[in-house]
This record gives structure tokens, C-alpha cells and sequence, in this order.
């Protein structure tokens, strides 16, 4: 199993929840979230500051976290890709992590199943 945190602009939450849907995710978390990535929080959805900074800028973003069989991360990887884009800086970042297990706390199973 992997886990998939996909952070990206608020305003793409409707379509990455058609994604999720799509590949059949059995579930998933959403947080909203403040981050940065390589302009450090000055440049993003198109528009460029100009000059000198000195301290980081922090924006909001949400990040949508799937834990899904190992097989599927390919394709959904694919897909966040076709449909995310916006062609400009802070279009987001995808992390993928090994899930050792997962649990059920209802009936106790364990493993890919209860996903
Ligand atoms: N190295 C990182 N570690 C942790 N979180 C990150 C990292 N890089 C980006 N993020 C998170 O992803 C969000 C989106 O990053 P962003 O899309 O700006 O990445 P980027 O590498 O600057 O790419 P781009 O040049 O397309 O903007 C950030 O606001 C932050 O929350
Ligand atoms: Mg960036």
C-alpha cells in the first residue's frame, strides 16, 4: 500500500474529488493547509513579485491524502497531472509513501482489504 498526499490550490478541490472517485479510492483525508514551494511563496497562480523579500510567504492550499494499492498509484499519479495543471507556479506537489498497515477499527482487519 502507498499513501498519496497531493497538495494543490483550494479551488481544485472539486476535481481531485472526482479523481479519487474515479480510481475508486476508499476513502480519503482533506486538510486545509498553509505551505511554499520553490518561489518561497512570491510567485504563484501567474503573478510574479518583483524585488527583494525577506522572510517566507506562506499560502493556502489544501492537501488530499489516499492510501490505495500499490498498483493504482501509477495511473491516479497520471491523472492528477492530465486534469490539475493550470500551466502556472503552485500548481502543487504529489508525495507518495510506503503504508505498512492499515486497520479497520470497526472489525479489527488488517492489511489491503479494508481499503
Ligand atoms: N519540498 C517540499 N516539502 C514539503 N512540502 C512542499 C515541498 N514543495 C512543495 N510543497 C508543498 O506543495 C505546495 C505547492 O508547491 P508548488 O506547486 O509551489 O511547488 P514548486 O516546486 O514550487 O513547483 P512550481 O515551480 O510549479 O510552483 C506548497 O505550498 C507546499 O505546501
Ligand atoms: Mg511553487
Amino acid at each position: 500500500m502507498k499513501e498519496i498526499s497531493i497538495i494543490i490550490k483550494p479551488e481544485k478541490i472539486e476535481q481531485i474529488k472526482e479523481i479519487a472517485d474515479k480510481h475508486h479510492c476508499g476513502g480519503m483525508t482533506i486538510s486545509t493547509v498553509m505551505g511554499c514551494g520553490t518561489q518561497l511563496g512570491y510567485a504563484d497562480g501567474g503573478s510574479v513579485v518583483k524585488g527583494m523579500h525577506t522572510s517566507i510567504n506562506l499560502l493556502p492550499k489544501i492537501r488530499v491524502d489516499v492510501v490505495v494499492k500499490n498498483a493504482a498509484v501509477n495511473e491516479i499519479i497520471l491523472d492528477i497531472c492530465d486534469k490539475i495543471p493550470t500551466g502556472n507556479v503552485g500548481d502543487g506537489k504529489i508525495f507518495v509513501r510506503d503504508i505498512e498497515d492499515a486497520i479497520r477499527i470497526r472489525t479489527g482487519e488488517r492489511g489491503e482489504g479494508v481499503l
